[in-house]
């Protein structure tokens, strides 16, 4: 069976999922910590060499303060309480996204679990925080614009593998395959120039919800999938992956 080599994932539903309880929303966040924690060791069982997972988006900033607020402090508590962990079975974190717009508190927390797991070579699990795909392509347009400027690049040099060496997660094959939890069927400014050529996979399970099973369904239905990158049918079977 084919294994995606990377797989991107948009965990969404935890407010809907507190609602349905009656509880605030932060308690379905809670419950969305350990939903994380249940993908991490699938991929880790699976052999899925990288997974990236879109924790907070540049426009979750626009939610209400204590919503925020109390999404800070449980990150600052999973970093705290997991990279030990993390580290222990061989998993390389990585934060994209703008960071500098995190409170320093949780910058050195970044910074310390990076480098403390730089080293590791079984998952590289990249977590976008404050992360949008506009503006991660806005982000290259300027490294490339400044490259210009300052003579080591020709504007006729711009070309795609220019602009992907430049977006987030350049090291890494682009994602294989996309989930989405919560029901809704959208991309929402996630990593926009990496999922070209993602095969898109949408479930109504809540995040909080998530099980083995439904991401074991998600991956039969990968495998099933015939992946063709514009190319005929039996081109594509002659291909390697391509990036
Ligand atoms: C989307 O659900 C989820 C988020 C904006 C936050 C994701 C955070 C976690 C899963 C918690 C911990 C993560 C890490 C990496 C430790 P929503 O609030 O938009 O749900 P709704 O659509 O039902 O309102």
């Amino acid at each position: 069976m084919t294994i995606p080599r990377h797989l991107a994932v948009i965990m969404d539903g935890n407010g809907r999922w507190a609602a349905r309880r009656r509880r605030p929303r932060v308690i379905g966040h809670r419950a969305g910590a350990r939903a994380v924690n249940l993908c991490i060791d699938f991929c880790l069982e699976r052999g899925i060499a990288a997974l990236t997972l879109f924790a907070f988006s540049s426009e979750n900033w626009g939610r209400p303060e204590e919503e925020v607020g109390a999404l800070m402090k449980l990150f600052l508590n999973a970093l705290d309480r997991e990279v030990v962990e993390l580290h222990r079975r061989g998993v390389r974190v990585r934060f994209i996204g703008e960071r500098e717009r995190f409170g320093a508190q949780i910058r050195e927390r970044m910074e310390s679990a990076e480098a403390q797991t730089a080293g590791n070579t079984r998952l590289a699990l990249n977590i976008a925080a404050s992360y949008g795909g506009r503006q991660d392509i806005a982000a290259a347009a300027r490294a490339l614009a400044r490259d210009v400027a300052e003579g080591r690049l020709e504007p006729e040099d711009i070309d795609e593998a220019a602009f992907a060496s430049r977006v987030a997660l350049a090291d890494l094959p682009p994602p294989d395959l996309f989930i989405r939890t919560g029901g809704d069927m959208r991309i929402s400014n996630f990593l926009l120039w990496q999922l070209a050529y993602t095969e898109l996979w949408f479930t109504d399970t809540l995040w909080p919800e998530l099980d083995a099973a439904t991401l074991a369904r998600a991956l039969d239905d990968f495998a099933g999938r015939e992946r063709r990158f514009g190319l005929t049918g039996e081109q594509a079977a002659a291909l390697e992956t391509p990036a």
